[in-house]
């Protein structure tokens, strides 16, 4: 994300964005029809084009819920925040590691004991104060653009939400809460994990914040406090990884003592946690810092070393096994970068403060949070430690850095890498299964006031006409056929991106029309109980652009049991993938996916060059045709 050194939040904040759009009816529905005719069967299509044309048709139901829309973006900030939030994040009752919780996994670190590893612990807990610090004083520099529309200044709240946000379970729908103007005198603390247990760290004291060597003399009573086997309590931080709907049980029972309730209290008002974590006894292959930063490695590992519902965790693990976790419901990957980035920043560049703090204040010991358990507790302990166990046991990562080219071999094509990116991930889509499915890809439209994401529907007709040429075993494409299909493929995701980041793509949309009919009281319209728009939301491939100027990278698991999650981060001259699935599924395979998408990058990489071959072969002929023939006679 470019930053532009002069112009602050504060400036930005004077100046107001547009607020998100809600397109025409009949451009949203003519694009879901065009966007779905080619992934379900003809018949299907028929019922589904009479059930639109229907909706849509002039006096219609689709005319009611649209204007009722326009009022609704008249009378907001943005017309679909809540129901958005609400549809992706609240209302999902699966476990938040793995299935929502993205992560960044930095690079592995070298340390020689538990100090060092504390020491690191302290300078990022420093770094994550100097960030906030910034973002309190709204002085983070605005971020800009890139890309397709460059330029343009994008909406800044996501970062207000990283250090004050909770999302608390609920029995139903979940809730996300964001404490605003949070006095800046107030106490200020965090949650330091430690062997499965809680310890508050006071980051102030006598007004003051601590510094570098005050932050690792805490960490250092803390590792031994944690230490005592005797005080230890059970692993009250597993019930967070567990369905949104069982913690908001166990939560309800637990508060019912006051010693737990205040402990909670702790937790949810918390600025981040910091995991101190156990060596994990794996090798830290990407693959394996990314698995255990997405899950923790269960309960035998660190898995209860965790509280999910906060929304920043840094992770630092003893073996040198470094990340965040983020609970994604108040912010996007890119704003989690941007944190990451500043902190590993603050870490590795700026030299240690520690020497010149010579002074160390007298500081109390931070307290370890009490619990109590009775047996129902126990069970319940026992149960949500099962279910990520499971979840541990299901998830088929693959962390792949495709090494032969990156973005300026794609820039050099006068393609978008994006667009090319997303194509080739269709291409291996279809070599595993023969066939496109529903896909997401993340497009920001942070352009506008509150602005979060909408969808760029990636398995257009286009990509499909493409991968079958590339796949057709009688060979009946030339080159040139083969060129013109990825062009148009192309082309046409780079038109969803630049319609999905202007407020004119149609997931937000179709679900603002839904959620108008719910709050009308008016019987789910057809459009909305057919199957292909079920099918249509079940997106078998969920893929997300998440790049990187530090090296590091983010990942996620898949969104649906048979589906896969790929995050791709593209570099100047490599992109690196990380491709999820589930186990329990026979019809993904994560090892499958990628074998795909190297032979398929590999072989658009040849289509182009042979195609540029042609094209300087075609030119220097025709150069050589108009030129007079010199002859010797
Ligand atoms: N020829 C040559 N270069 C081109 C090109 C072409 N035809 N088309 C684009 N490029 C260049 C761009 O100018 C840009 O250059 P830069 O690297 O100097 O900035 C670069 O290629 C990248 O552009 P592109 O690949 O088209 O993509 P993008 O940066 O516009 O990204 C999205 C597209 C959809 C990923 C982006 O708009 C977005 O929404 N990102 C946020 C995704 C998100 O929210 N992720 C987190 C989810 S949790």
């Amino acid at each position: 994300m470019p930053i532009l050194e002069k112009e602050t939040a504060t400036d930005r904040d004077r100046q107001v964005l547009p607020k998100v759009p809600v397109p025409p009816l009949k451009q949203t529905l003519d694009t879901y029809l065009k966007c779905v005719q080619h992934l379900v069967k003809e018949e299907q299509f028929k019922k589904t084009k009479a059930i639109v044309e229907k909706f849509g048709a002039p006096g219609g139901v689709g005319e009611v819920l649209q204007k009722k829309l326009l009022e609704r973006r008249d009378k907001t900030t943005n017309w679909v925040y809540d129901y958005w939030l609400e549809d992706m994040y609240l209302n999902n009752r699966l476990a938040l590691p793995v299935n929502s919780s993205p992560v960044m996994v930095f690079p592995k670190q070298t340390f020689r004991d538990h100090k060092d590893a504390l020491r690191f612990a302290g300078r990022l807990i420093r770094g994550v104060l100097d960030y906030k610090a910034l973002i309190d004083a709204r002085a983070l520099p605005v971020d800009f653009a890139r890309g397709q529309l460059a330029g343009t200044p994008l909406c800044m709240e996501q970062y207000y939400r990283l250090f004050t946000s909770y999302r608390y379970p609920g029995l139903k729908t979940d809730t996300l809460k964001v404490q605003m103007n949070v006095a800046s005198s107030a106490p200020e603390h965090i949650i330091v994990a430690c062997k499965n247990q809680f310890f508050v760290l006071d980051v102030v004291a006598n007004s003051k914040q601590l510094n570098e060597t005050e932050i690792l003399s805490q960490l250092e009573k803390i590792w031994k406090m944690a230490e005592n086997a005797e005080e230890r309590f059970p692993p009250f931080g597993i019930l967070t990884s567990d369905g949104r709907t069982e913690w908001a049980q166990a939560r309800d029972a637990l508060t019912k003592d006051q010693t737990n309730k205040d402990s909670l209290a702790l937790i949810e008002s918390c600025l981040c946690v910091v995991c101190l974590d156990e060596p994990s006894g794996l090798g830290p292959s990407d693959t394996n810092r990314a698995l255990l930063m997405l899950h923790g490695g269960g309960r035998e590992k660190n898995g209860a070393n965790r509280w999910y519902d906060k929304s920043m965790q840094f992770v630092v693990g003893m073996d040198g096994i470094c990340g965040v976790v983020c609970e994604h419901s108040a912010f996007e990957g890119i704003v989690l970068v941007q944190c990451s980035e500043y902190v590993m920043k603050y870490i590795t560049g700026s030299p240690s403060k520690m020497a010149r703090a010579s002074s160390i204040r007298e500081l109390p010991p931070p307290r370890r949070l009490l619990w109590k358990c009775n047996s129902h507790m126990q069970g319940l302990l026992a149960a949500s430690g099962d279910r990520l166990q499971r979840l541990v046991n299901n998830l088929d990562m693959d962390v792949f850095n495709f090494k032969v080219y990156g973005k300026e071999f794609i820039k050099n094509q006068k393609m978008s890498p994006d667009a090319f990116i997303q194509v080739a991930l269709q291409l291996a889509f279809y070599k595993c299964g023969g066939r496109l499915v529903s896909t997401y890809e993340s497009a920001s439209i942070r352009r506008f006031q509150d602005g979060r994401v909408d969808n760029i529907r990636s398995a257009t007709p286009e990509a499909l006409a493409f991968v079958k040429s590339m796949t057709d075993e009688r060979a009946t494409f030339t080159d040139s056929e083969k060129i013109k299909r990825l062009r148009d493929a192309i082309n046409a995701q780079t038109n969803y991106t630049i319609a999905a980041i202007t407020g004119m793509a149609i997931d937000n949309h179709l679900l603002g029309l839904l959620r108008m009919a719910q709050e009308l009281n008016m019987e789910k319209p057809e459009i909305f109980c057919d199957v292909t728009y079920l099918t249509s939301n079940q997106f078998i491939l969920s893929t997300s652009q998440v790049p990187t100027t530090v090296e590091m990278f983010c990942c996620y698991g898949p969104v649906v049991p048979n589906g896969y999650g790929a995050c791709y981060n593209p570099q100047s001259d490599h992109i690196i993938f990380c491709v999820s699935s589930f186990w329990e599924t026979t019809e993904t395979s994560s090892a499958v996916f990628v074998k795909a998408l190297n032979e398929g990058l590999l072989e658009i990489r040849d289509l182009c060059n042979r195609g540029n071959t042609a094209a300087t072969k075609l030119a220097c002929s025709s150069q050589s045709a108009g030129q007079p023939h010199k002859s010797g006679k």
